[in-house]
């Protein structure tokens, strides 16, 4: 018979690829560490939301023209690197084919210092807004917080996920807050018809984004205890709900 550290050590061996494979960084390194790396993941999305400060007044000079966004939205890191942190290379495409829009992918599994050290370096606007210890979960969420956007989604933007076991997490988590079809108010980003429905189909990989590291300045959870098969069975089934948004009601007053 095998000794059972062999065979842990086996298994280990044998999973250590397909975890490695669907990003997400769920390495041994960063346990118990999630609540950091979702801060960084919320920093990534919008900081000012985050830390509830105005961006600055007009558009940043760095944003690509032709590309119209509102003005405070060409100050978020996700504005240039992409919800799914391709920057061109990936959803951001279709916005703009800019040199502007950097792939961040590369820095998939980098130390935390070195993404630290590039951001100061390519990104001294940002230096008076963040204080080490932000810097640091954001540097922190790009080093080993990233995943890889087409393990969960296909090229169509449909989750690569079993839609049962996800309506179980959905009914379990969800419905408190988002109600069972999803259609409970939220604001999302500018453009997007408020119910899950709608999001989850025509904005997957920023409904992943939030769906992993929360929404800042809201209280959506961060669902980094969930593996990515997981995740991807929650999106597939958020695909499935009516992505029309609840008429208004008209005996309101
Ligand atoms: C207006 C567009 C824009 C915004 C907003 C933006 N970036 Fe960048 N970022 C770039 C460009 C362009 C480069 C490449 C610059 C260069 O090579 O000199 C870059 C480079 C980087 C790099 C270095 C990449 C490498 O391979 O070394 C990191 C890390 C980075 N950005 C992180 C961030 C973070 C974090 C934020 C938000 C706080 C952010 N960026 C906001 C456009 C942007
Ligand atoms: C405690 C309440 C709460 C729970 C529980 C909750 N959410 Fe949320 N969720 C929110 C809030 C608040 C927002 C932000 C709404 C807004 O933008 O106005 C949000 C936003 C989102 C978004 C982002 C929509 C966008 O703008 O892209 C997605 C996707 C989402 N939730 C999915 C889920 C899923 C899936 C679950 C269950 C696993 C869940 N939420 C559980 C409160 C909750």
């Amino acid at each position: 018979m095998k000794p059972l550290a062999t065979i842990t050590l086996a298994l280990g061996l044998a999973l250590a690829p397909a975890l490695a494979q669907a990003g997400g960084g769920d390495d041994k390194d960063i346990i118990g560490k999630k609540w950091l790396i979702s801060l960084g993941g919320k920093l990534y999305d919008n900081l000012w939301s985050a830390l509830n400060i105005a961006p600055p007044k007009g558009r940043n000079p760095q944003y690509p023209a032709g590309a119209d966004i509102p003005a405070a939205d060409t100050w978020r890191c996700v504005a240039c690197h992409g919800w799914d942190y391709r920057g061109r290379e990936g959803q951001l495409k279709k916005l703009r084919n800019s040199p502007r829009f950097v792939s961040l992918r590369p820095l998939d599994g980098k130390t935390q210092a070195d993404v630290a050290r590039r951001i100061r370096a390519r990104h001294p606007e940002f230096n008076r807004v963040l204080p080490p210890p932000m810097l640091n979960a954001l540097a922190f969420f790009i080093a080993r917080g990233q995943h890889d956007v087409t393990q969960v989604l296909d090229k169509t933007g449909r989750a690569r996920g079993d839609v049962l076991p996800g309506k179980d997490i959905f009914e379990g988590v969800c419905i408190s807050c988002h109600q069972a079809d999803g259609k409970a108010y939220i604001e999302g980003e500018p453009g997007d018809r408020p119910a899950l429905g709608w999001v989850t189909r025509y904005r997957p990989e920023q409904a992943l984004h939030k769906i992993r590291n929360g929404v800042p300045g809201a209280d959506m959870l961060s669902l980094r205890f969930l593996d990515m098969k997981q995740i991807a069975d929650l999106l597939a089934y958020a695909q499935t709900l009516d992505p029309h948004p609840e008429e208004p009601s008209s005996s309101g007053d």
